[in-house]
């Protein structure tokens, strides 16, 4: 009799015990998805399911309702690794490219001499801004390596205040010089574009190393397709610099987070790219071509430079020149001093 009661007390043990396990089951099953009202909610789990921990706020500014955003991770990964490792490596990797080639390559020499003749290429307002434009695009340039590389390279060098200072005027000149070098790059789009629309001779050009190799000189007009790619360079990357750079510079104005750090990843890549391909541009307009900065610096290059480099733009001079002899004596080319 004894055991037939301790029987049936198992049997409904049992039972109890499996009718609490069921009843339980859908909310052990459900601790995986993430009621962000419960209160054992714990954090690594909302920072995992949610791209923003956000509340709610009285005031009249939105903004200040968001108290996490997790996504947030993944930028700042790319603003304090990434970023550095492209940038590092596009900017040494030009200057390494760079110096190779001048020592292999040499400076390209003026192959017939000198003429003792110029001729106008570039006229006092064209070289103003092209002039103003490199003057804001070298300090914008240097300030803003300084926010990306200044404070693992030059603050230990320096020591914190000579950095604050310098960082607090670099990015005074940063915001301000912005404006003349977007004006710049507007005035190099209209003062240029005639003469940088790509043609079939650019291809050929292209083809036959432009020059760059061996001792060819293939005919270009008064932009080369090297130049040309610097133009657009200019322009396409002046408008994508520019405008994320004004979007981080008067933030969230017309975007929220995730477009203010996808500015500063477009403004940044940009910028680095940009960087890069100035120093190959600066480098084939001083030391990397014979006669070429006189174009930029005087207005005016040797006749034979403009033959051997711009052979179509030089006949095009000539006969402008021969047509304006007749009208009224004004020579493109004069006798050099
Ligand atoms: C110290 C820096 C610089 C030097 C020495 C320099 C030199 C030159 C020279 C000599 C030319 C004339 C090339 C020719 O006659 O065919 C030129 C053209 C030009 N420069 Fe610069 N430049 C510098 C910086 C810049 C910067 C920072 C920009 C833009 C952000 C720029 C944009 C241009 C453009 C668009 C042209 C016309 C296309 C071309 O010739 O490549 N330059 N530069």
């Amino acid at each position: 009799m004894a055991s037939v009661a301790r029987l049936v007390r198992l049997t409904v043990g049992a039972l109890v015990l499996l009718l609490v396990l069921t009843a339980s089951a859908p909310s052990i099953a459900q601790q995986d998805q993430i009621n962000p009202t419960a209160r054992s909610v714990t954090e690594q789990q909302l920072l995992k399911e949610f791209d923003r921990i956000q509340g709610r706020v009285s005031i009249p500014d939105e903004r200040s309702s968001i108290l996490m955003q997790p996504a947030g991770r993944e930028w700042r990964e790319f603003r304090i690794v990434t970023l550095p490792w492209i940038g590092a490596l596009v900017v040494l990797g030009m200057l390494a490219i760079l110096v190779i080639f001048y020592l292999s390559r040499g400076m390209i020499r003026l192959e017939s001499g000198r003429s003792g003749r110029t001729i106008v290429r570039f006229n006092t307002f064209e070289r103003f801004v092209h002039w103003m434009t490199a003057t804001c695009f070298i300090v914008l340039a240097l300030s803003g390596l300084n926010v990306t590389f200044g404070r693992p390279l030059l603050l230990p060098l320096i020591g914190p205040d000579a950095f604050s200072e310098w960082s607090q005027w670099a990015k005074y000149a940063h915001n301000f010089l912005s404006f003349p070098f977007t004006i710049g790059v507007v005035l190099i789009f209209l003062m240029w574009i005639g003469g940088n629309i790509p043609n079939r001779r650019d291809v050929d050009w292209i083809k036959r190393g432009g020059g760059l190799v061996g001792h060819d000189h293939p005919p270009a007009s008064r932009f080369n397709a090297g130049q040309k790619a610097i133009y657009w360079i200019v322009v396409i990357g002046g408008v994508l610099v520019a405008a994320s750079g004004y979007q981080l510079m008067f933030p969230f104005y017309l975007t929220g987070i995730e477009g203010m750090q996808l500015a500063q990843i477009v403004h940044s890549i940009i910028a680095v790219l940009f960087v890069a391909a100035m120093l190959a541009h600066i480098y084939i307009g001083t030391i990397g071509m014979e006669g070429a900065f006189e174009a930029m610096g005087t207005g005016a290059v040797d006749a034979n430079w403009a033959r051997e480099h711009h052979s179509l733009w030089f006949e095009d001079q000539q006969n402008a020149r021969k047509g304006s002899d007749d009208a009224r004596p004004r020579p493109a080319v004069t006798a050099a001093e």
